[in-house]
């Protein structure tokens, strides 16, 4: 316990350095939440799945991994837990990346549903309302395929082992616990295959639905798969790309307005950073191009989310502005220099030029047209990161305006940053 906290960090595999020490600023960070929210009373622990009620209500773990794969944790960092609904937006993305987001969508809605996780939820043209709710993820679950017993959940835990970073195991103990209790959800299998969206049989989605949910992980495992899919699908750990880049914007898309279930538009408010809950007390929340988290306390409100991970969550947004809707004062700037040396204007850009970057650089660039004094212009991208799709073709069309108007443009891309 509290190895990560204490000087026995999980290192990056890129230069096998400490990713955290003892002292460290953003293990007090941690420390300081923890401390904060220890003593929170209420909730209760779950026991509608007999074997969950055996959980530590005094449990607790943070743990926090940037970018770059640098893991910080706190608390109980080792004790495991089933990951329960914190499976579903993982199967989500893999179903969506065997058969597109359309193929996926006609069999479940889009809709945060409102409702308690184990709702019963279909919508005009019989799809559950989303795939976070019990009655969508089992649908999610029976379009991986194939289908066979075994074979699909082997495909399923091999996935979630790879947003992981590690080979993940089913609790056989729950997994028994939730297969004898079940029958909610059995219910909710058989009212998706009336509504001929579920690929049956029912009893082989619910059993591989079952498993997924009884998969053991540590919120550092859960830290680990949030910022899989808040980097875009590449594990910052192993560098393996788990799932496209797109499928990780629309499962964070999902998680946004539907994980946590009737308490979404609240969390979207306090919190806002697209997160799924599980009845075993766990929270993973992925804040966009910046930290993956995991929380654990099992006692839960009731809306099945944690009490102390939802209020580790909002103190950890509100005091480190993690808000996905946070407005920066000023846009970064994507020009490193301009400098002009006769009629010559050489302009340096720095960094990633998305879009807006783009939009700054062609605005800058357009000056030049009715700058008499200007006849050549140099665009220098030794210091840039990447290119996206747009900013290439707003260089390029900028470029074309230039040499229309007479101004001879080129562009040095040593590195070939911005590819075709
Ligand atoms: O299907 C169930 O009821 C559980 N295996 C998972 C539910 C769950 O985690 C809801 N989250 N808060």
């Amino acid at each position: 316990m509290d190895h990560l906290a204490h000087g026995h960090p999980r290192t990056t595999p890129a230069d096998g350095h400490p990713a955290t020490e003892e002292g460290h600023p953003v293990i007090r960070v941690l420390e300081g939440i923890r401390e904060e929210v220890a003593d929170l009373a209420g909730g209760v622990v779950a026991d509608y799945i007999p074997e969950l009620a055996h959980a530590d209500p005094e449990a607790f773990g943070i743990a926090v991994v940037s970018p770059h794969g640098r893991a910080y944790a706190v608390g109980e960092t080792d004790r495991p837990f089933t990951i329960q609904s914190i499976s579903k937006p993982f199967v989500y993305a893999l179903a969506v990346e065997e058969r597109g987001l359309d193929d996926v969508h006609a069999h479940v809605g889009a809709e945060p549903s409102g409702e308690p996780f184990n709702a019963i939820s279909l919508d005009e043209r019989g799809r559950p309302e989303n795939p976070m709710i019990n009655a969508g993820a089992i649908v999610t679950t029976s379009l991986v395929g194939p289908g066979e017993r075994g074979v699909r959940f082997e495909h399923l835990r091999s996935v979630l082992s790879a947003f992981a970073g590690r080979e993940l195991v089913v609790d056989e103990a729950v997994y028994r616990s939730e297969a004898e209790t079940g029958h909610r959800n059995r219910a909710l299998g058989y009212l998706s295959l009336a509504g001929g969206v579920l690929v049956g049989p029912v009893e082989a989605a619910v059993q591989d639905y079952f498993r997924q949910c009884a998969l053991s992980v540590t919120v550092v495992d859960l830290a680990v798969m949030a910022a899989t899919l808040a980097v875009g699908g590449v594990n910052p750990l192993t560098g393996e790309r788990v799932v496209s880049q797109r499928t990780a914007r629309h499962t964070l898309s999902i998680m946004s307005s539907c994980g946590m279930y009737d308490r979404a538009g609240e969390w979207g408010l306090r919190v806002g950073i697209p997160a799924k809950s599980g009845v075993s007390g766990g929270i993973l929340a992925s804040a966009p191009g910046a930290f993956g988290v995991g929380v654990f306390s099992p006692p839960l409100d009731e809306a099945g989310n944690s009490v102390r991970g939802v209020a580790a969550l909002g103190r950890l947004s509100d005091d480190y502005d993690l808000h996905m809707l946070r407005t920066p004062a000023e846009p970064p700037s994507p020009v490193h220099s301009v400098t002009r040396s006769g009629d010559t204007l050489d302009v340096r850009l720095r960094g990633e030029i998305d879009f807006l970057a783009a939009e700054q650089v062609v605005s800058r660039l357009a000056e030049t047209i009715d700058d008499t004094r200007v006849r050549t212009v140099t665009v220098e991208l030794e210091r840039v990161s990447g290119f996206s799709d747009a900013a290439r073709a707003l260089l390029a069309a900028e470029l074309h305006e230039l040499a229309e108007a007479g101004v001879d443009a080129t562009v040095r891309d040593p590195r070939g940053v911005r590819g075709a």
